[in-house]
């Protein structure tokens, strides 16, 4: 990558051209639209609002299925563009069926998918850390590109989901996908959300985020990619003092626009020249020097 700043998956991610518009605004690499083995149409509207703390969706993940999507990874590689396509699978052999498919076409990685709060059975793999290592060792065996695995924080311990995946030969952890949540309209007096509950992103979940990949840091000794509520340099670093070696902003490019990325990468210049730095892999994991919590 050319920076460590890249796309979520589920923002603008489902066709070449406004992926290729994301890394020309200065992205280090993209992440797709999760892709499956088959279209999928995904929920009935309504299916995202606005909070102002944050975006809760319930999107059902919308795919045009890994046969049509392959055509989209090509013209971005054509292109030159760096990009990681995001897989889900309702077992193992698909995930690696569709990541299998994607590598082919020329994805630099893939990152698993495990952690959608609301399509349960997607979910499901991410809250079971024996899943997560049958689903990730699968894909290790038919793919040679990078494997990253998403995790979801609705857990109790997202450091042993974590160190499950590295077992089973995760090349990265991808923390944090959405968290559960829900909206109720006080005049219909019912869920805003068709799917009821949904998974919230953007500035509210941000110290979630943190705390979870300063916990994983602390687990496994493969990268840790920071994901959750990042708006603004000063975020991006603390995730990086927290232990990631990369990020990704998701919520933000809707809240900021896609000046997000070049905001993010010159904050990021200017701090570590700050800081008497030469290279981002200098603070990675530094706030762990300086803290103990009580026992
Ligand atoms: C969705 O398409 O519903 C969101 C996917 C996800 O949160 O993983």
């Amino acid at each position: 990558m050319r920076n460590p700043v890249m796309l979520s998956a589920g923002v603008l991610g489902i066709s070449h051209r406004t992926l290729r518009r994301v890394y020309e605004a200065g992205a280090g690499a993209v992440v797709t639209k999760s892709i499956g083995a088959e279209p999928r149409k995904g929920f009935k509207n309504p299916t995202l609002v606005d909070l102002g703390v944050g975006v809760l969706n319930a999107m059902g993940l919308p795919n045009p299925g890994v046969k049509e999507f392959v055509k989209e990874v090509e013209a971005l590689k054509r292109d030159g563009v760096c990009v990681i396509a995001s897989v889900y699978g309702f077992r193992a052999e698909e995930y690696a069926q569709v990541a299998g498919e994607l590598c082919d076409a020329g994805a630099d990685a893939v990152e698993l998918n495990y952690s959608c709060p609301h399509v349960s059975q997607v979910g499901l793999i991410g809250q079971n850390p024996q899943l997560v290592a049958e689903v990730t060792e699968t894909v290790k065996h038919s793919v040679s590109k990078p494997v990253y695995v998403k995790l979801t924080p609705n857990v109790t311990d997202i450091a042993s989901v974590a160190k499950a995946a590295e077992e089973a030969g995760a090349d990265a952890i991808t923390a944090i996908n959405t968290v559960r949540a829900m909206a109720i309209d006080i005049e219909f007096q019912r869920p805003v959300l068709s799917a009821v509950y949904g998974g919230l992103s953007g500035p509210a979940i941000k110290p979630i985020a943190l705390r979870a990949v300063y916990e994983i840091y602390e687990a496994v000794e493969i990268p840790v990619i920071g994901v959750g509520g990042i708006t603004s340099w000063r975020d991006a670093v603390e995730f990086f003092l927290a232990g990631a070696s990369a990020i990704q902003v998701g919520t933000a490019v809707y809240l900021k626009g896609l000046s997000i990325f070049r905001q993010i990468t010159q904050g990021l210049k200017r701090y570590l020249e700050r800081k008497g730095c030469s290279t981002i892999e200098e603070i990675v994991g530094k706030a762990h020097k300086h803290s103990s919590s009580p026992k």
